[in-house]
């Protein structure tokens, strides 16, 4: 995309952030190597595929072939590197604390990468661990290379787009070469790069995720209150959202919010806030709110089923939301565990999904489409809005089902249609 000859970048992790980061930038004209220790993960991108399904990267992939590669070897992954991205996953620990153990295997690996000029910090980690390894880098000799923190914001299904036309790009750093080296490195990117201190960089990624969160909890919240009341959340929704102060973005009412970034950023940032003696009375709520949307969920089948032992339940959809093959703490999981506890049997569908054989999945039954998962069940959820659903033929599935009973988790069908072809049919928040 640039002129000029681009950066040497070093990228640690090949997941999600990895590998749209390396392919992006790139396509920005840099020169990337891609460093994972998943051997099988490594053999698969050497080979031209791509381990996980992410609209656009494969073509990035392809088509920069020539600046991006991808390796096992350490040495080869940092020879000539200027820049390392650190893109390693930092999953919640027994305390609920950022597990940044992988984060600090590649701080460890860096002391001797003398050419290096910045570490660059896109894992989600808590406040404070800028200052951290700084004085690890300090003690390790390195105290010339610069360090920024640069949280992504990138959606899962338009990570691609995110990455090249973000809102913003923040960027977290104490000094102005690196601040420099940061624009310089994202130069092509449609947006603008917004530099601050470390800790404040840290905080917006926790901050920006609890207030997304917090949005979908509140209307999830007013949509129990519209059952109570007969308000239509889709008209509240519409009407609030209209309101420029307040956007209309993250008002859809659900089954729930999942994923690889909501979860366990709001978890990690309210143990953040924990462990300064302070407790974090809203997001708590938050968090509370939307574990409880789930089992309203069950609740509402059980009652219109009368018991859901011994009944067949159908989750459409599996991941945590359309356009992903991700089911990290996707709602799903929460449901068949419990549908499977309340003694029902569980079939499912997805159209991208490999949920694997560990429980609760390796106790459900799974079916190529639809229909075929709906004969002869006693009700049905949509856990996941993938417009294939919108597809299906309701009529042939009303008279497949043994009782026709669905709850649509994600408002994605018509109520009075439904109930038209003989449905019993719920959703949230909708009279
Ligand atoms: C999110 C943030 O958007 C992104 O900036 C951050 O970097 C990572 O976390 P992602 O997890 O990919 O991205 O998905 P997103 O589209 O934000 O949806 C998150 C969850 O909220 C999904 O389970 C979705 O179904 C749910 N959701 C979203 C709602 O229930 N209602 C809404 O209005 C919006």
């Amino acid at each position: 995309m640039v002129g000029k000859p681009g950066r040497r970048v070093t990228v640690f992790g090949a997941g999600y952030i990895g590998l749209v980061t390396g392919a992006c930038l790139a396509e920005l004209g840099h020169r990337v190597v891609v460093r994972d220790i998943n051997a099988d993960r490594i053999q698969l991108l050497r080979g031209g595929g791509v381990p996980i399904h992410e609209p656009g990267l494969g073509e990035l992939i392809t088509k920069n072939k020539e600046r991006l590669s991808f390796t096992l070897d350490l040495r080869e992954a940092l020879d000539g590197a200027e820049v390392v991205y650190v893109c390693v996953d930092t999953p919640p620990s027994a305390s609920g604390d950022a597990d940044l153990s992988r984060v600090w295997t590649v701080v460890d690996s860096l002391t001797g990468a003398a050419h290096l000029r910045a570490v660059v910090m896109k894992s989600t980690v808590p406040v404070g661990t800028g200052t951290r390894v700084r004085a690890v880098l300090d003690g390790a000799g390195l105290a010339h290379l610069g360090y920024a923190s640069n949280p992504e914001f990138t959606a899962e299904g338009k990570a691609v787009h995110d990455f090249l036309h973000p809102d913003r790009v923040v960027v977290g750093t104490s000094d102005e070469t690196t601040a420099q080296l940061m624009r310089e490195l994202h130069e092509g990117v449609d947006g603008p790069v917004v530099v601050m201190d470390v800790k404040s960089a840290e905080m917006v990624k926790l901050a920006s995720n609890a207030l997304l969160a917090t949005k979908i909890s509140f209307i999830n919240e007013i949509a129990t209150l519209c059952e109570n009341t007969g308000a239509d959340v889709e008209e509240v929704a519409r009407a609030v959202g209209l309101d420029h102060r307040l956007g209309s973005h993250f008002l859809r009412a659900g089954i729930g919010w999942g994923g690889s970034c909501f979860p366990k950023d709001s978890e990690a940032l309210r143990q953040l806030a924990n462990n300064t003696g302070y407790h974090l009375q809203l997001l708590s709520a938050v968090i509370e709110v939307n574990n409880l949307q789930k089992r309203r969920a069950i609740q509402k089948l059980a009652e219109a089923l009368g018991t859901l032992a011994g009944a067949r339940v159908v989750l459409l959809g599996l991941t945590f939301k359309p356009g992903t093959d991700d089911m990290r703490e996707s709602p799903s999981t929460v449901l068949a565990s419990r549908l499977l506890a309340e003694g029902a049997q569980v079939h499912c569908w997805d159209p991208l999904a490999r949920p694997g054989d560990v429980q609760p999945w390796a106790s459900t039954i799974r079916h190529p489409t639809p229909l075929e998962a709906l004969e002869g069940a006693d009700a049905a959820i949509v856990v996941t809005e993938w417009p294939q659903l919108k597809e299906v033929d309701w009529a042939r599935a009303a008279a497949a089902m043994r009782r026709p009973v669905l709850f649509d988790g994600r408002n994605l069908l018509d109520p009075q249609a439904m109930r038209a072809l003989g449905f019993t049919y719920m959703s949230v928040g909708r009279p």
